[in-house]
């Protein structure tokens, strides 16, 4: 059973600028909680017991957010808060949370290299710190993944979204083969293809399994134009070597919320928001009313 999981926060976050200037974006509220709030909870609602975050400079407030503040939990009692203080015991997760430091931004393959030591020698799940799988991260998908990794001895599962022929430029896409329901048989991945390359519209959605091969892997990698190592090539180097990759697709109801960039942060807030079971009901009568007066 896998238990270890890296998730990768160091990035820059440029496309969030100005919002990321002095704070991370994995931190950025999708409604009551931090981006990576849901995915700690969902990795821990999957099995996942300990998570290795890969950060970088400015990004203390991760640490801080997820480090117990004894004065604040002393006010919140005083103030008979017990509902505040009952959403920050993350202890109650049964997850135990390490640090490390990706010193330059030279991409995600080169951060998740970072968590060699971590990982050692057992298969590992990566998520994305700046995305969201499912509404409120309800989603079995890493669960799915890691026991058809496991059945199938893979080297690699990964997630992937259908996502519009417009739109694949954005993403890592797989080539692949029907395998049983809801898994492919993948045979290459390409980074942003335009559409008239791309080989599907399956786009990789921030969840990944790997087996510890993936770090030889990525030490081959070629940098890009940017001096960035992406850790879709290092995947399509486990495909050239004739490696058993899937790719897990994302069910109707397990929507990837990117909040790497505003148009999808900026879906994301509104539709989490609109669930809020206080609040949500009054956001839906005032956009109602913005929208009528357009
Ligand atoms: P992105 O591809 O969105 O890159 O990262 P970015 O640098 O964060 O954002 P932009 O392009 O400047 O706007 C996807 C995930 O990988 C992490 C990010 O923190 C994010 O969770 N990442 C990316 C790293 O940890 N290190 C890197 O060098 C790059």
């Amino acid at each position: 059973m896998i238990r270890s999981a890296i998730v990768p926060v160091a990035g820059l976050g440029t496309r969030l600028l100005p919002a990321t200037k002095s704070q991370p974006k994995e931190m950025l509220p999708v409604a009551r909680k931090p981006v990576v709030q849901y995915v700690v909870e969902e990795l821990a609602a999957n099995g996942i017991r300990e998570i290795l975050f890969v950060t970088g400079r400015n990004k203390s407030a991760i640490e801080n957010h997820f480090d117990s503040d004894p004065a604040l939990i002393q006010a919140l009692n005083a103030a008979c808060k017990h509902d505040l203080l009952r959403e920050l015991e993350f202890e109650r997760l049964g997850v135990h949370i390490f640090y490390t430091r990706q010193s330059e931004q030279k991409g995600l393959g080169d951060a998740i290299l970072c968590g060699e030591n971590f990982a050692g020698e057992q298969p590992f799940v990566v998520a994305l710190g700046d995305s969201i799988i499912g509404l409120n991260a309800k989603s079995d998908c890493v669960a799915r993944m890691v026991n058809f990794f496991e059945e199938r001895k893979a080297s690699c599962v990964v997630a992937v979204e259908e996502v519009p022929a417009e739109e694949t430029h954005r993403y890592g896409i797989v080539q692949g083969v029907p395998e049983v329901d809801g898994f492919l048989r993948v045979s290459d991945v390409i980074e942003k293809p335009p559409p008239e390359q791309a080989p599907s519209r399956w786009a990789i959605a921030g969840r990944y399994v790997f087996s510890p091969l993936i770090f030889d892997m990525i030490r081959k990698v070629t940098p890009d134009a940017h001096g960035e190592i992406q850790l879709t090539d290092a995947i399509r180097l486990l495909c050239d070597e004739g490696r058993r990759v899937y790719a897990c697709m994302l069910g109707k109801h397990e929507r990837r919320y990117d909040i790497g960039n505003f148009p999808s942060y900026f879906e994301a807030f509104v539709e989490f928001a609109l669930a809020d079971p206080d609040y949500g009901p009054r956001l839906r009568q005032s956009l109602k009313r913005l929208l009528a007066c357009e």
